[in-house]
């Protein structure tokens, strides 16, 4: 199964390194072009290669690890998706730059963490996300820790656990086998609309819980 990782930050060069320790490929692609990601790609190995957006895109399976303000603008220019695994690694916060004064916003409890949510309307970002994904089969997971502890999916004797949610099973099945080959321990929240909001930051109940199966 080819897969695709667009967005090289935090996350999806994380994502990507936990890939690589298995031996398993991935094209990997940002904004600013394949040209960009050389050192990412030296650094991590060669099962891992730079693309283009629409390359990454055409993977059977796409991991989009973009910031949410980017995702309209982002599927709005991808192919169909006939019925391929989307993977909604997102979570609909805005990062707040250093030093600027939103970080003393008064009025923002998350302005301590960096982080301010962003209004859905009374929406969960995965019923957003599967709006703008039409025609494929949306997980959700990836998202619920710290990107960076996401390259070691066994730690302290045992596996990290990684909470997905999905409609489609088949498709929920397969990203299972994905995330027990990387090294995690899946834990299978129900559907999007149940599972989505619970493994949601910043305020899903299940949000950045560290969770390790010894
Ligand atoms: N950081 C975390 O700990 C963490 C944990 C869980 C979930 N998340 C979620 O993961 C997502 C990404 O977060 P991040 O921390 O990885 O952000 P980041 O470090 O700022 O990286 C964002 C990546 O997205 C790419 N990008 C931005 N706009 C794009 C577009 N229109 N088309 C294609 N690529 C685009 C950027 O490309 P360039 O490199 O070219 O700028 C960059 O590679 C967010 O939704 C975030 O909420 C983050």
């Amino acid at each position: 199964m080819k897969i695709g990782i667009i967005g090289s930050g935090a996350l999806g060069s994380n994502i990507a390194r936990a890939i690589a320790k298995k031996g398993l490929s991935a094209l990997i692609a940002n904004k600013s072009g394949p040209a960009s990601l050389s050192n990412l790609v030296k650094e991590i190995g060669p099962s891992i290669t730079a693309a283009t957006i629409q390359e990454a895109a055409s993977a059977d399976l796409v991991i989009i690890a973009v910031p949410w303000e980017a995702l309209e603008e982002l599927t709005s220019q991808l192919p169909t998706w006939n019925n391929r695994i989307v993977i909604d690694a997102t979570n609909p916060v805005l990062f707040l730059a250093p030093n600027s004064p939103e970080r003393q916003d008064a009025t923002n409890p998350l302005a301590a963490y960096g982080i301010k949510a962003i209004d859905l309307g009374g929406r969960h970002s995965s019923s957003l996300f599967r709006d703008l994904t039409p025609g494929a089969r949306v997980v959700k997971t990836f998202n619920h820790l710290d990107a960076n502890v996401l390259s070691e999916p066994q730690i302290s004797g045992g596996q990290r656990t990684l909470f997905f949610a999905g409609d489609d099973v088949s498709a929920k099945a397969e990203v299972r086998k994905l995330l027990e080959v990387i090294g995690y321990f899946p834990v299978d929240l129900g559907a999007l609309d149940v599972g989505g909001p619970l493994m949601e930051l910043p305020f899903g109940a299940l949000a950045m819980n560290n969770f390790i199966k010894i």
